[in-house]
C-alpha cells in the first residue's frame, strides 16, 4: 500500500512538473532545470554592458598599447611608402623548405583564386569571367611601373599587407610571419616556378629557431 502510494505521489509530481516545464511561448523556456547552467550570469562578449559609459562589454585596448609580440611595418600605404618598402626591408625570415612550403600552403588559400596555381593571373574567379586577370608574376608589368619578376621583397609584403586597387588588404587575414612566407613563394613563381632552393642547399637544413622573425622593418 504504501509503495503504491509512493508510486501514485510520483506520478502526480512528474505529470506537474511536465506541465509547468512546457509553455506555449516558443520564446519561453518554461521551467529550467539549475538555469545557471545554461545561462551564465557574465555578459556575453558582443552584449551591452551598463558598467561601462560606452555600453561595450569587450573594451577597447587602451590608447598607445601594443599586443605582445607584435611587429611593426613602418611603412604607409601610399606609392611612397610603396617604394621606401621595397628598397629597405628585406625578408627576415630564412629561406628554407619548410617557410618556402608554408608560403606556397597560404598562398593557396589566400591568393590562388585571382593569381592561378601557377601565378600567371588565371585564377578560378577569373577564369569563370568574374574578375578581371592579375598581371603574370613572371611575365606581367606592375601597374606602378617596372616588372612584376623584378618585383622585390618589401614591394610584395606591402601589396600583400595594404593591397592595391582592385587586390584587397590582407594585413587582417595573415600573420606577418605567414605574408613572409607567401613573400617567399612568389618569387618561385616570378621565376616561373624553379624553386629558389637547390635541393642540396645547406639553408634547406636550417633549424626551426632561426626562421622567427626578428625585425620587419629597417
Ligand atoms: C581578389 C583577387 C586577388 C587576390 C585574392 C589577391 N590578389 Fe594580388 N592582385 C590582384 C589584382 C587585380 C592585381 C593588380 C592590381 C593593380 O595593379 O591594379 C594584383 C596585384 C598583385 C601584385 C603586384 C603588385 C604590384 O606591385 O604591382 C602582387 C605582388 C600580388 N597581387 C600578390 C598577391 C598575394 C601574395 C596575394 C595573396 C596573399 C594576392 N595578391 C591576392 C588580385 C588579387
Amino acid at each position: 500500500m504504501k509503495n503504491t502510494i509512493a508510486i501514485l505521489c510520483a506520478g502526480a509530481a512528474s505529470v506537474m512538473m511536465l506541465a509547468t516545464s512546457c509553455s506555449k511561448d516558443p520564446k519561453k523556456p518554461g521551467l529550467e532545470y539549475m538555469p545557471d547552467m545554461y545561462r551564465s550570469p557574465s555578459y556575453e562578449v558582443y552584449s551591452a554592458n551598463p558598467n561601462f559609459s560606452d555600453s561595450l562589454t569587450m573594451q577597447h585596448p587602451v590608447d598607445g598599447t601594443v599586443p605582445r609580440n607584435y611587429t611593426f611595418f613602418h611603412y604607409p600605404a601610399t606609392n611612397e611608402g610603396y617604394e621606401a618598402a621595397g628598397r629597405d626591408v628585406k625578408n627576415p625570415l630564412v629561406l628554407n623548405k619548410e617557410n618556402l612550403a608554408e608560403g606556397k600552403r597560404q598562398y593557396e588559400i589566400f591568393c590562388v583564386h585571382c593569381h592561378g596555381s601557377t601565378g600567371q593571373g588565371d585564377g578560378s574567379i577569373v577564369a569563370i569571367g568574374k574578375f578581371p586577370p592579375p598581371p603574370s608574376y613572371s611575365k606581367g608589368n606592375s601597374s606602378r611601373g617596372g616588372l612584376m619578376k623584378d618585383l622585390t621583397d618589401g614591394k610584395i609584403f606591402h601589396t600583400i599587407t595594404y593591397g592595391i586597387n582592385l587586390m584587397g588588404a590582407h594585413a587582417a587575414q595573415i600573420a606577418p610571419e605567414d605574408r613572409w612566407r607567401i613573400v617567399m613563394y612568389i618569387h618561385q613563381l616570378q621565376n616561373d616556378g624553379a624553386s629558389p632552393i637547390g635541393s642540396d642547399s645547406t639553408t634547406a637544413t636550417a633549424t626551426k629557431d632561426s626562421s622567427k622573425v626578428t625585425a620587419l622593418a629597417k
